[in-house]
């Protein structure tokens, strides 16, 4: 772990890897490249500190201790039992496995995930006569397992509870947007947090609150209070208070107009209560509004970028076809020389938009195939079908 060459493996969602890689580039990582679902790199303990800080479109940072050619489990028992697990952390912590597998001779996870830390349990128990307890809820140490084929790679996984709990968003409600996808949004959409931005159905606020957290410069991260990092026997009290005050020093005051509207009071109660815990409630402004019946006298701000993610299924209660149609029919009315970006899961609402896409990015949105949608807007936008 003293090692400036760490190879460090940074999980995302699916189409966002781009995005990460970008992230992982501007913040110094070296030999950066894409993987399935993340990215790998090089760096030292002070670079997988700022990863876990900064790195809107990571999901965790995992620092590989092993990989190798896996013959079959005794050989995977054995493998993990030979890594000095006692280095990293001590017996007294509690600890998880996390496995993910893709393998025609390994395809059990749950198996994988058992041996692995049967071999970390046995190690220590020779070694001190104890072993360390399992916490699958909470643990302080989370143990990472990949096998792919027939290569295994071992990490120590340096965020602990996944990175899209940043600590500000204690209320939610109906389909929040993950605050990792929303970041990644705002990513693909190429937002540099400078123009004017509007989510007008903000149901919990993630993309502004994202939006303001990306255009102040502030460490995504900077709310959170724990990282597996910090039980690792290796952890640097005083590098990471070093990296912690050097990113805070980073601010930017000069922010954008972020403008959020729901039709729902409740769920604006709860957007200004998240924004509140993200200090950003000078920043973003909420206010209740029902979007296909959009107000004449409403200003819009010049150049608006609007990114929305509507209802896209029965369960949230919609019309789909009604709203998406009234949808399309404000933003043709009353956002002229703006760009539109939906997020939604509805194929079928996308229908009903009436205006012709510029682009249209595949996504997942949990297990739902998704699509980030561009409309261009201009003065008289005509309808078009698609
Ligand atoms: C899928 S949720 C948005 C979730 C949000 N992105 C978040 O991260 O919490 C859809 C939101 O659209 C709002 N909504 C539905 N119809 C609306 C309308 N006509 N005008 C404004 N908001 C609307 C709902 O109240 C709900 O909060």
């Amino acid at each position: 772990m003293q090692d400036s060459n760490l190879n460090i493996i940074i999980k995302t969602l699916p189409g966002l890897e781009k995005v990460l890689a970008r992230e992982v580039r501007q913040l110094g990582g070296r030999e950066v490249e894409e993987i399935r679902r993340g990215i790998s790199c090089r760096g030292d303990l002070g670079f997988v500190y700022k990863c876990n800080l900064w790195l809107r479109s990571a999901l965790r940072v995992l620092v590989e201790l092993n990989r190798f050619k896996l013959r079959d489990e005794n050989h995977l028992y054995k493998m993990v039992r030979n890594i000095p697990w006692e280095q990293y952390f001590e017996v007294n912590k509690t600890i998880a496995v996390d496995a993910t597998v893709f393998s025609d001779r390994f395809r059990n996870s749950l198996f994988v995930a058992q041996k692995t830390k049967d071999a970390i349990c046995d190690r220590f128990r020779d070694l001190e006569d104890k072993r360390p307890s399992v916490d699958l809820q909470n643990p302080d140490i989370r143990i990472n397992i990949h096998i792919q084929k027939h290569i295994c790679t071992v990490s120590l996984d340096s965020s602990g509870a996944s990175l899209h709990k940043r600590g500000y968003r204690v209320e939610v409600d109906k389909a929040p947007l993950s605050e990792v996808l929303a970041a990644g949004i705002l990513g693909l959409i190429d937002y540099q947090g400078k123009g004017p931005l509007i989510d007008p159905m903000c149901g919990s606020g993630t993309f502004l609150t994202e939006a303001a957290l990306y255009a102040s410069n502030i460490p995504v991260n900077v709310f959170r209070k724990k990282f597996s990092f910090q039980h690792w026997m290796q952890h640097d009290t005083e590098l990471y208070q070093t990296i912690f005050d050097a990113a805070l020093a980073k601010e930017n005051q000069e922010l954008p107009k972020l403008l959020g509207y729901d039709i729902d009071p409740k769920i604006l109660a709860k957007a200004r209560r998240n924004i509140k815990n993200a200090l950003m409630d000078e920043v973003i402004k909420v206010q209740k509004r029902n979007f296909i019946n959009w107000p004449e006298e409403a200003e819009i701000p010049a150049g608006a970028t609007l990114i929305m993610n509507p209802p896209y299924d029965l369960k949230l209660e919609a019309d789909i076809p009604e709203l998406y149609e009234g949808i399309g029919n404000t933003l043709k009315n009353y956002f002229p020389d703006c760009t539109a970006w939906i997020f939604t899961a509805s194929l079928e609402g996308l229908k009903h938009i009436g205006l012709k896409p510029t682009k249209k990015i595949p996504l997942k949105n949990a297990n739902l195939d998704s699509w980030l949608v561009r409309y261009d807007l201009y003065e008289g936008s005509k309808k078009h079908r698609e």
